[in-house]
């Protein structure tokens, strides 16, 4: 078993609270752990448990951090919120404390509520061992997705030389994507600075409004990395009405203008996917595609993620 270093802290809760070299290091880890046979990993962490608190819907987040704690031998416990106390009124400050309770070492969070893994750090959460009881956010409102920004990160490490010497372009609704955020600091803390962004002026964040390229083609001219994005409709005003073949026309990726990039260029979705809006099938199964290898890398980044924080 490796021993990790550089553990300064027992959270992750956003991207810009790591460094270079902590997020390097992580990769190291992420490295050993796909050329360690499941069986071996199995035995680091048993005995320790996890409990996966999702309060919003997720297909590969979810499995995710259960097989990754699986194959480290943590046992996971994924907690049916429709079926939860919080349905009965209990407030959330108290399901948590009854869940700290049962000595849990690890809890998993997606909220629909930005800062509420945050707000959790705050209570000092420590279990029945006097421990610090870990938090990781799985995503919290379009705030933070930092696990889906790691993976992503080691997903294009895997493309390219040199994170300062590349262009990425981040495509569609970037206003409501916790992806975009983390991403955009994972991004610049690997030292990316060239990149631009584009999707409708109202779906662009204020603050990054510097960063929005002039049209799709400006956008993806010469670009090594193209990060598709779906439009957020669960955080859109209901009045809002997108029609979906005019979105593709004007923001959705496809063989056509996938050519302005460059040949060897890699194209990433955090999924799920919205085929024939931002991205088109025959660009999602393509030959650039990585959509698959950050699904792969999303159980190895948060193995060694649980690994280092659990050690
Ligand atoms: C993302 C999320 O939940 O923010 N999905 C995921 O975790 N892979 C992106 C999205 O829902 O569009």
């Amino acid at each position: 078993m490796t021993t990790p270093k550089n553990i300064n802290s027992p959270h992750l809760i956003d991207i810009k609270s790591m460094s270079k070299s902590n997020i390097e290091y992580l990769f190291e880890t992420t490295d050993t752990l796909k050329n360690t046979p499941i069986k071996e990993s199995l035995k680091w962490h048993q005995g320790r448990s996890a409990m996966a608190l999702f309060f919003e819907n997720s297909t590969r987040t979810l499995t995710s951090f259960q097989l990754a704690c699986q194959r480290l031998g943590v046992d996971c416990t994924a907690l049916n919120i429709a079926h939860s106390s919080t349905q009965k009124g209990e407030s959330y400050k108290d399901t948590i404390e009854t869940l700290n309770a049962m000595q849990t070492d690890l809890f998993i969070v997606r909220h629909p509520k930005n800062h509420i893994q945050q707000q959790m750090v705050d209570w000092n959460l420590v279990n029945c061992y006097d421990k610090t009881t870990s938090i990781i956010n799985a995503g919290d409102g379009n705030n933070q997705h930092p696990t889906q920004g790691l993976l992503d990160l080691y997903t294009i490490k895997q493309h390219i030389k040199d994170f300062s010497q590349i262009k990425v372009a981040i495509i569609g609704d970037v206003k409501h994507s916790r992806v975009a955020n983390s991403l955009l600091d994972g991004l610049r803390i690997m030292g990316t600075s060239n990149i631009e962004l584009y999707g409708p002026d109202s779906f662009i964040p204020e603050p990054a409004q510097s960063l929005k390229a002039k049209s799709m083609q400006a956008a993806l001219t010469d670009c090594d990395v193209v990060i598709m994005l779906r439009i957020q409709k669960e955080r859109l005003d209901a009045d809002i009405k997108i029609d979906f073949t005019d979105w593709h026309q004007h923001y959705g990726l496809n063989n056509d203008n996938l050519k302005f990039a460059k040949r060897e260029a890699i194209v990433m979705h955090p999924g799920p996917m919205n085929r024939g809006v931002e991205i088109s099938s025959e660009v999602a199964d393509g030959a650039q595609s990585t959509i698959l290898e950050q699904v792969k890398n999303g159980v190895l980044i948060r193995q060694a993620l649980i690994h280092r924080l659990l050690s």
